[in-house]
């Protein structure tokens, strides 16, 4: 496993701790219902002959349905311990880092996936731009984020601050609006229920 702070970048700039989620690593698949391969095969447009990084993508839950359909599936994440629990599926790269400083080139996925995370990152608008660094010109990025407009994510958000936990919800509007100014073309697939779909394409040179 990867840590992309290493020697005097490790000293002077330390992993933040994620107490929530080290605690919760152990039982978080036992906790969330198995990832219903098929709904995210089908916005990630998958099979698809390049890598897929899944940002925030924890235990590997749902990024592991999906080692069938890409080359090479990577799980990024801040918490060891989550990321320790992906060493159970086959056929996943694990690599810890925070979601605003990916230690990936630019352009390195062909596909990139984040499901239920947005809301964790400290720094929402930074992880959504090296998202968009990441990506590779003609490739999709989904997000599949609570949508705080609805009340039974705003009752899971109020339970977040209770719980201490750092959560930084924004519409999923807003969040399509920030990566339309970052050059993609988003849309919204609203289900009607407690979750939205953002699905991003990002253009080749020239627009296509
Ligand atoms: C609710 S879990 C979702 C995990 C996975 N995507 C899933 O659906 O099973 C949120 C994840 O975001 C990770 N996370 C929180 N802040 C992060 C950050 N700044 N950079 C990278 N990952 C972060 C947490 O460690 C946790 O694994």
């Amino acid at each position: 496993m990867r840590d992309d702070f290493t020697g005097k970048e490790a000293r002077r700039n330390p992993m933040p701790v994620n107490l929530h989620f080290d605690i919760l690593a152990r039982f978080y698949e036992r906790l969330m219902p198995p990832a219903a391969a098929d709904q995210f095969a089908l916005r990630l447009a998958l099979p698809c002959a390049g890598a897929l990084l899944d940002a925030g993508g924890g235990t590997g839950r749902v990024s592991a349905r999906l080692a069938p359909y890409a080359a090479r599936v990577v799980v990024c994440d801040l918490s060891l311990p989550m990321l320790r629990q992906s060493r159970r599926h086959p056929g996943l790269a694990a690599v810890q880092a925070r979601g605003h400083r990916l230690p990936f080139a630019d352009g390195s996925f062909e596909r990139v996936l984040v499901v239920d995370a947005v809301h964790h990152f400290q720094h929402p608008d930074r992880v959504l731009a090296e998202l968009m660094r990441v990506l590779a010109p003609g490739g999709r990025l989904v997000i599949e984020e609570p949508d705080i407009g609805r009340w039974p994510v705003r009752l899971v958000a109020l339970a977040e601050r209770l719980a201490l936990m750092d959560s930084h919800f924004l519409p999923p509007s807003r969040i399509a609006a920030i990566l339309a100014s970052l050059g993609g073309r988003p849309r919204l697939a609203d289900e009607g229920r407690w979750r939205s779909w953002i699905i991003v394409d990002k253009p080749l040179p020239g627009g296509s």
